[in-house]
């Protein structure tokens, strides 16, 4: 029986890193704190099915602190799934740093991971009866370059995978956001941090076939934004190593005639100063808090023209 009504969490851009290590100016506290303090908080929501992590889990690609996440969220009560970040992987391999193969295989020690034939960290399970999970990644690999990607072969597989799940309400991970608010401000301040726009496109107008999206989920900017178009809501999440230290509760009522995705952030204590551009990075309230609802419409076609594979 298809499932109806889901709880989950979004946690992004922890930033794991060991406490010995110099941190970035624009971390707020120990990021290991902060990771333990929202395990203990997941831990008390009642009813929560599961848990996704977009990206940026550690600083530096490094074992020890892959190591440490691990043992952090052994303590996490229900299941969890993750999705690279660009600081997650790092293709040269400088300082023993994870690649991609080293990633996935982590990731396959802490849940039943199957990659997509893409030669990249893409992969599709279904958490739920009804309920498919994509997560894609867009990173560059050159760690840490900021911008995102979608090869061709990654739009390829998504556009034939979304046909053999065309019954399922999709959430998808990918942790360069492909859409945020298109305020003046925004476009300049993440101009480089987003999906490229032929990316984007091509994303979109495969997620618009399906017609099935609970939503698409993000971080890398480390402000939470929320956009909506047509129908499909794109969420990039709060930072958890802040500031503003949060992560996102979601509460899907998959209702075919009237969905409801509601969402809200849940703020941790955040030790030490507030930057002057505190209130910036909290993003509007309705970044915060709300809800959209959600259509499911007969899906279409998901191939791509042969010409854009
Ligand atoms: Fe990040
Ligand atoms: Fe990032």
């Amino acid at each position: 029986m298809a499932t109806e009504r889901i709880r989950f969490a979004q946690v992004s851009d922890i930033h794991l890193m060991p406490e010995t290590a110099c941190r970035w100016w624009w971390m707020s506290d120990s990021p290991r704190r902060q990771l333990e303090a929202a395990v203990a908080h997941l831990n008390q929501v009642p009813d929560l099915d599961f848990v996704v992590f977009t990206g940026d889990l550690v600083d530096q690609a490094d074992p020890e602190s892959f190591e440490l996440f691990r043992e952090i969220l052994a303590q996490l009560r229900m299941p969890y799934y993750l999705s690279l970040g660009n600081h997650d992987v790092d293709t040269l391999q400088r300082k023993g740093r994870f690649d991609r193969e080293q990633f996935i295989r982590w990731c396959q020690s802490q849940f039943p991971l199957f990659p997509a034939p893409t030669g990249y960290v893409d992969y599709s399970l279904s958490p739920l009866p009804g309920i498919r999970l994509i997560a894609l990644d867009a990173s560059l690999g050159s760690f840490p370059l900021p911008q995102g990607v979608l090869r061709p072969s990654q739009l390829h597989w998504l556009g034939e995978h979304l046909q053999v799940v065309s019954e399922e309400w999709l959430i998808l991970l990918i942790h360069q956001p492909p859409f945020i608010s298109p305020t003046q401000m925004d476009a300049v301040v993440f101009r480089n941090y987003q999906l490229q726009k032929q990316a984007a496109a091509a994303l979109h107008a495969l997620l618009a076939g399906h017609g099935r999206v609970v939503a698409v989920l993000s971080g890398h900017l480390h402000v939470p934004k929320v956009h909506v178009r047509d129908g499909i809501p794109y969420l990039t999440a709060p930072p958890l190593v802040g500031p503003v230290s949060a992560l996102r509760l979601f509460e899907v009522d998959l209702n075919p005639r009237r969905g409801i995705l509601r969402y809200h952030w849940v703020h941790l204590p955040e030790p030490g100063p507030r930057p002057l551009w505190h209130g910036f990075l909290m993003g509007r309230r309705r970044d915060r808090w709300g809800e959209i609802p959600l259509r499911a419409r007969g899906a279409r076609s998901t191939l791509l023209p042969v010409a854009a594979r």
